[in-house]
């Protein structure tokens, strides 16, 4: 194993009624809250009602921002941003999924810079001082809500860019399944595909003697494979809205990377990219690349693949070669998620290779694109060949 600091600062409430936490958790009254929403999915679900019943027994002053978009996009930091400072906002809340948490992670750092926030997004510049912001997730995916990670689209420049920072976690979450009763069918399927993603990314390392870990991923996508394949056709089941919920939530909060070098991360670079250019859902793009990149890496390394095989989707290793098995893992991962629905090829999309050269260029928005193989512009054209 590496060396590591295991720590996460978020105060996660899950569970069945938890909103009544928000009051308790939000401390004193008479605070200046700027509550951040999408679309309108919480009017129409009772959570907006829940929530602003809450802010009102605490005699919180609201102002609202809603229309956040999925894959988030600055101008609506912007707009966030200026309202903090106009209004002296003590407090952002983030009522919904990964991208409204996202957008006011870039929020309440943004408030305390002088410049543009994009440079902090970008890592010209670090973000210094942050407004404290909780979160009440409604959609279970990104793991957002308990890491401080962000992911914000540039639309004027096609730029789809992760950022983090240590004064990027949320300082509460509040986690009731219930509130995903209403997710329809495709974004459930996206959010399951995320956070097997999130786990597969990490358990494609290269530290040596991390058996913990392993089986603490294992464990994860086990329990998610269970769990999905009954969801998808029950959407208000409580007991599988919950697995899936808190299993999105253990993917990404640093846990699973104890230890590790991290993972890969290759996969989510390049649905970046796509996404920064034709906005397709993450999830759906996720579904697509993922399985290609584990055939175009099996024939160089197949050794992680061949685990995930046998411990993860139960293959029988016996009188097949690595790349054999290999092989069969990545046709396992993208069976399982074709049968839940989740598109399998670009032109799903309507992605077609006409700006093939601009998606290789956008996925190389960091310096280093992939870890357990380092991409090329090469090798990520292949993968979206693979994927056309
Ligand atoms: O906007 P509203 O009306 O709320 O509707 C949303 C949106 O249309 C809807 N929705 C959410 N909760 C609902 C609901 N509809 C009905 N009932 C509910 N309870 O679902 C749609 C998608 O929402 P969004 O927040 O975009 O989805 P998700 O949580 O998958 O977030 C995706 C964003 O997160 C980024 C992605 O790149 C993308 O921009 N990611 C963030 C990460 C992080 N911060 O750690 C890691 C991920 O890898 C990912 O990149
Ligand atoms: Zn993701």
């Amino acid at each position: 194993m590496e060396a590591f600091l295991q720590y996460n600062p978020t105060r996660l409430w899950f569970g069945k009624d938890q909103i009544e936490k928000l009051k308790q958790d939000l401390g004193s009254e008479g605070k200046r809250v700027l509550l951040v929403y999408g679309g309108g999915s919480i009017k129409k679900n009772g959570v907006y009602d829940a929530v602003c019943e809450q802010l009102s027994q605490m005699k919180a002053e609201v102002t609202e921002l809603s229309g956040v978009e999925p894959n988030p996009r600055l101008t609506t930091v912007h707009k966030g941003i200026e309202i903090c400072r106009e209004k002296h906002i003590d407090f952002i809340l983030a009522v919904g999924g990964g991208s409204v948490i996202d957008c006011v992670k870039a929020i309440s750092i943004g408030v305390y810079y002088d410049g543009d926030v994009w440079d902090i997004i970008t890592r010209k510049a670090a973000a210094q001082k942050a407004l404290p912001f909780g979160t009440v997730l409604t959609l279970a995916a990104t793991g957002s809500e308990m890491n401080n990670l962000s992911v914000i689209t540039n639309w004027e420049l096609n730029e789809k860019r992760g950022w983090g920072s240590p004064l990027a976690y949320p300082v509460f979450s509040i986690l009731d399944p219930a509130y995903t009763f209403s997710v329809p069918l495709d974004q459930t399927v996206y959010g399951i595909v995320d956070m097997m993603s999130h786990v597969l990314e990490q358990y494609f390392h290269r530290t040596e003697n991390a058996p913990m870990i392993d089986r603490f991923m294992e464990s994860v996508l086990l329990t998610i494979m269970e769990a999905a394949p009954k969801l998808v056709k029950d959407l208000h089941n409580f007991k599988l809205r919950e697995t899936i919920m808190y299993a999105g939530t253990m993917a990404f909060n640093g846990l699973l990377s104890s230890g590790t070098d991290g993972g890969d991360w290759a996969s989510h670079q390049i649905e970046h990219g796509l996404s920064a250019i034709y906005d397709i859902p993450h999830g759906g793009g996720l579904a697509i690349v993922f399985p290609n990149w584990m055939l175009h890496c099996a024939e160089e390394d197949p050794s992680r693949m061949t685990k995930l095989a046998v411990n993860v989707f139960g293959l029988d290793p016996s009188g097949k070669s690595d790349l054999e098995l290999a092989r069969e893992s990545a046709a396992a991962l993208r069976t399982f998620w074709t049968e839940l629905g989740a598109p399998s090829r670009l032109k799903d999309y309507g992605i077609d290779s006409s700006r093939l050269d601009e998606l290789v260029q956008k996925s190389f928005m960091k310096d280093k694109v992939g870890s357990y193989k380092p991409m090329t512009p090469e090798t990520v054209r292949d993968i979206l060949i693979r994927s056309m």
